[in-house]
């Protein structure tokens, strides 16, 4: 995977061109990367947290302000009518993206948040007290909340599998966790702290042979490979637009669509209905059932152009290029005295936490950032995996299609002085 090690020699550290595609040409079409941040020029590597937007993203939905906005499936008029074909179309282009059977298992949600909680509100609906829900230390708060509310409302019992020491799952603890009372795994594809992809088609395997259904949080993972939720025969897959370099306000869940038919409503209101009176009323068929109110219009329509710009450079391109960044950046830091790296799975994203010996993250973000460096410090919205690593937070570069070998060379003189600074 990614760059073999004579492509890596024959690119150099300190050049910007790959062997995968143009990124000096990639870079051209993301305007916010032409900054500079504190007079050096922007150094961005933040695209776990939210990734910049390029011009076609920008564009699309400028043009559709501009030129036809309304409201979509309420008008008889030429713009309604227009829009919620362009809207629906998108549908398509999801479902496309994802390689669903059909759009109608493609809900719109604001973004992955609520796309867990629509799953745990309504498919959780069914669970009762003792069924199970099993997730993992390397959740991000966004797939642990909903189920200790679910676990406040129902009863459930939640499982926690444990990470090994390189930040990989513990699987023989996860098959021992398996019982004929597991109704869901709740799991992230790919870390976004350690950056680890779990083996998810085994996972789900495994977790089928139990009779249990599986959700992927696929918010970092939809962004660095191609995502095939038939292959993985996954139940429900969700993503997040923002990170995808789409607009924020958008995310997507996937649901086979044997059980989003069976999924009560999770918010009720315009749209999603199929009749009201005040007896009773009948719900829409899904997709549109999860979708109550004026939907994220002009973020529907900016993420198809998003998913357009993605598929246009390529998923193996786009993967070839973040493992040659990801493999450049761990040799690069592991360089620096000190620098301890949380997360060295073999299956792994270009995603690169981090601590430096006595030195707090919060110091490290401000101090690169008068390098023009954007990295993420904290907890990373990931506080039980905190506990687990024994640190209270760490910084985090990580990486997107438009990043170059050379910004890891500006991260890592950045970091030395830094450590020149604590002394
Ligand atoms: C693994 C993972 N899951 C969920 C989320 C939440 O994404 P959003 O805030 O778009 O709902 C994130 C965001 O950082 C994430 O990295």
């Amino acid at each position: 995977m990614g760059f073999a090690t004579e492509t890596l020699a024959e690119i150099g550290p300190g050049s910007n061109s790959t062997l995968a595609f143009d990124v000096a040409r990639v870079r051209e079409d993301f305007p916010v990367l032409q900054q500079e941040v504190h007079g050096k020029p922007l150094t961005y590597l933040d695209s776990g947290a939210s990734a910049q937007k390029p011009r076609a993203v920008i564009d699309a939905m400028r043009e559709i302000q501009e030129t036809c906005y309304a409201n979509v499936h309420r008008g008889a008029y030429y713009f309604s009518q227009h829009l919620t074909d362009r809207y629906e179309g998108v549908r398509k282009t999801v479902a496309a993206f994802l390689n669903a059977a059909s759009d109608q298992e493609i809900v719109f949600t604001r973004n992955v948040t609520e796309a867990i909680n629509l799953v745990a509100h309504s498919f959780g609906n069914g669970f009762a007290a003792g069924d199970e829900v099993i997730i993992t230390e390397m959740e991000h708060h966004a797939n642990i909340v909903p189920w200790q509310l679910l676990r406040d409302r129902a009863g459930i019992t939640l499982k926690v599998v444990p990470i090994a020491e390189d930040g990989s799952l513990q699987m023989e603890a996860f098959e021992a966790m398996l019982s004929p009372r597991t109704r869901l795994v709740a799991m992230t594809h790919t870390s976004n702290v350690l950056g680890t992809v779990n083996p998810m088609k085994n996972i789900i395997r495994l977790a089928h042979k139990a009779g249990a259904r599986v959700l992927v949080d696929g918010a970092q993972s939809a962004v660095h490979g191609k995502v095939d939720v038939r292959e993985l025969d996954a139940d429900f897959y969700a993503f997040t637009g923002h990170k995808l370099y789409g607009p924020n306000a958008i995310g997507v869940l996937y649901g086979k669509a044997e059980l989003l038919k069976e999924m009560p409503p999770f918010l009720g209101g315009g749209d999603m209905i199929r009749s009201v009176s005040f007896a009773e009323t009948t719900f829409a068929d899904p997709p549109h059932r999860f979708e109550a109110g004026t939907p994220p219009i002009v973020e529907t329509i900016g993420l198809g152009a998003a998913i357009d710009y993605v598929n246009a450079i390529g998923h193996d391109a786009i993967a070839a290029h973040e493992a040659g960044l990801l493999a450049y950046a761990t040799e690069r830091l592991q360089q620096i005295e000190g620098l301890t790296i949380h997360g060295t799975a073999k299956d792994k994203a270009a995603i690169v936490s981090f601590s430096l010996d006595g030195i707090h993250p919060h110091d490290i973000g401000t101090i690169v950032d008068r390098e023009g460096v954007a990295i993420r410090v904290g907890h990373h919205c990931a506080q039980p995996l905190m506990a687990c690593l024994g640190v209270p937070a760490t910084a985090r570069a990580s990486f997107g299609l438009y990043n170059t070998p050379s910004e890891v060379d500006v991260l890592a003189r950045a970091l030395e002085k830094v450590k020149d600074l604590f002394g």
